[in-house]
């Protein structure tokens, strides 16, 4: 029987597997499924854990999510076409909901989909092979609750591990000798560390937007962030300041391009993540810098020098859930033989027409667009429910003006599903003021109630003032 690995259980591997079970319930024969996952759940980056650097098993921890954590992007521009918001919920809710709410909602398909057997847990992949003469990949899996390592043979491999997770930590003269903390995006977990404290953030994309973002919400005495290439440029609170990127450190002075400086407590490095992909030999691997078209990969998926090996996720995103499944649609009826695909040189060929395209991007709405082209090509060769595509990058364009009208305030705004036809509500509480990011306050109707209850907010403190009134019942 034909076999499959997907390494990784995240909103790529879960589309994968959703992709093969909505092909089985039509009743149609598919492959043997086997999805290697190294956490103990599924969800990938949206499984929150207190944890940094190493798990309990010595492995590298995969999640960069932190508390308070809300979707940066309207939550309608990822809706899945096959799984409603509206289904799983039973109800309309705001657009950008926390991530609980969203992991809440992904492993809702997947639940109903009943592929949970086809993950093997605690399993992370060491190692893929490919062996010419058989036409086969030896996977070797490390099954960390037994403490066993294995290897089995599988016709075909999609690699779904992402690539928000290994950190890309620049170096800055002085950093050695700062008397402050410093860590990188991806081990930052709770703003409250930061109250009452000068923060600095280095970058101008999405972590250093909305870490600083959780950073001011939730009581830092300042705000500081610097870029390397361009400002981020929002209107921002008056204990906010943007500067050119550091030049160098001097205790806990740090000394900005234009020649300022600071008294700093702690540097949150927001300077990205690399594609991490150590299990797997050169002529197997993906090697590329966060973009909108990796080269290598035909339609953005199959791996060009050997078409039995799979990406999915790998480009940066606009899109992401819609997108995953789109991917993964289309590797399914690769497989199943549905889809055939055209001469190694024909698709590095297509390959390098995007890269061209993707190269005459101008700004943030072309490239939306870009990615919003890709996915309707994607869709349109498989059965994956189409969708209106352009009304998701009309969702998109709107979302990026509410963020200039007032980068504190966007998350207030409410869209139309183009799944459903139907407008969300306005969430209960603004952005600002929800401090409590659990599924159930931001389902509740009395939120504050909840948030006054919660002993974690104390206050006599100075970071609380919004839980103050809250309790005295003036929100
Ligand atoms: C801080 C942060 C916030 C984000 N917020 C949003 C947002 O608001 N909205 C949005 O749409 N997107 C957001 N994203 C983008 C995010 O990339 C996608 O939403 C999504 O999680 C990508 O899914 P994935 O499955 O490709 O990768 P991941 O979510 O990274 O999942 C990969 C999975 O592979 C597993 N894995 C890795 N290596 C191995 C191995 N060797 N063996 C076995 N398993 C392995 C991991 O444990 C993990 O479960 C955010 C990203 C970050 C970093
Ligand atoms: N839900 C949420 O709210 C949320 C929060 C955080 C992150 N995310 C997601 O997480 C993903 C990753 O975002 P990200 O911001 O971590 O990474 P990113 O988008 O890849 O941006 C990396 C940033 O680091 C800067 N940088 C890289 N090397 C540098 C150096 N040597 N010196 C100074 N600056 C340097 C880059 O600057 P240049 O522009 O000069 O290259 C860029 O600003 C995105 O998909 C994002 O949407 C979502």
């Amino acid at each position: 029987m034909t076999r499959i690995a997907i390494i990784g259980a995240g909103p790529s591997g879960m589309a994968q597997m959703r992709a093969f079970q909505s092909e089985a319930s039509n009743g149609h024969a598919i492959p043997e499924i086997v999805c290697f996952e190294k956490c103990s759940d599924w969800g990938g980056l949206w499984n929150y854990t207190w944890r940094t650097g190493l798990d309990e098993h010595g492995e590298p921890v995969h999640c960069s999510m932190y508390r308070y954590l809300w979707t940066n992007g309207p939550k309608e521009g990822l809706e899945f076409a096959d799984y409603t918001f509206d289904e799983h919920f039973g109800k309309g809710i705001g657009s950008y909901p926390p991530r609980a709410v969203l992991w809440d909602y992904m492993k809702g398909r997947v639940e109903k989909a009943h592929v949970r057997p086809w993950v093997r847990f605690s399993t992370p992949v060491r190692q893929v092979v490919f062996d010419e003469p058989t036409g086969l990949f030896t996977v070797t899996a490390h099954d960390l609750e037994n403490d066993r390592i294995y290897t089995e043979t599988f016709d075909y491999v999609v690699v779904a591990s992402g690539h928000f997770s290994t950190p890309h930590s620049p170096n800055f003269e002085g950093m050695d000798g700062f008397n402050g903390r410093i860590l990188h995006a991806h081990d930052f977990r709770d703003a409250v560390e930061f109250q009452g404290k000068d923060v600095l953030l280095v970058g101008s994309s999405y972590s250093a937007e909305d870490i600083g973002s959780q950073c001011w919400k939730y009581g830092a005495k300042s705000v500081t962030t610097c870029y390397r290439s361009k400002p981020m440029g929002f209107k921002w609170p008056t204990n906010w300041e943007e500067k050119p990127l550091l030049t160098r450190l001097e205790n806990r002075t740090v000394h900005f391009a234009d020649g300022s400086s600071k008294e700093i407590d702690a540097i949150i490095l927001c300077t990205g993540y690399i594609h991490h992909l150590p299990f797997l030999p050169d002529d197997l691997r993906l090697k590329t810098r966060n973009r909108m078209w990796p080269l290598g990969l035909y339609k953005g998926v199959v791996w060009e020098h050997n078409p039995k090996l799979f990406y999915l996720g790998m480009q940066d995103q606009w899109f992401t859930f819609n997108m995953f499944d789109a991917q993964a649609w289309f590797v399914r009826d690769v497989i199943q033989g549905r889809i055939a695909l055209p001469s190694q040189a024909e698709m590095t060929a297509d390959s390098l027409h995007l890269r061209a395209l993707e190269e005459a991007i101008g700004d943030d709405a072309d490239s939306i667009r870009f990615q919003g082209e890709y996915v309707k090509d994607l869709i349109a060769r498989t059965d994956y429910p189409s969708f209106d595509i352009d009304g998701v990058v009309d969702i998109f364009l709107e979302w990026k003006k509410h963020k200039k009208e007032g980068i504190m305030t966007f998350r207030d705004h409410a869209y139309r599903s183009v799944m459903t036809g139907r407008m969300s509500p306005l969430h209960h509480t603004p952005w600002k003021d929800a401090l409590d990011d659990s599924l159930e306050a931001y389902m509740s109707d009395a939120p504050l109630e909840r948030v006054a209850n919660d002993s974690r907010f104390n206050p006599d403190e100075d970071f609380a003032p919004l839980v103050r009134r809250a309790m005295s019942g003036r929100i």
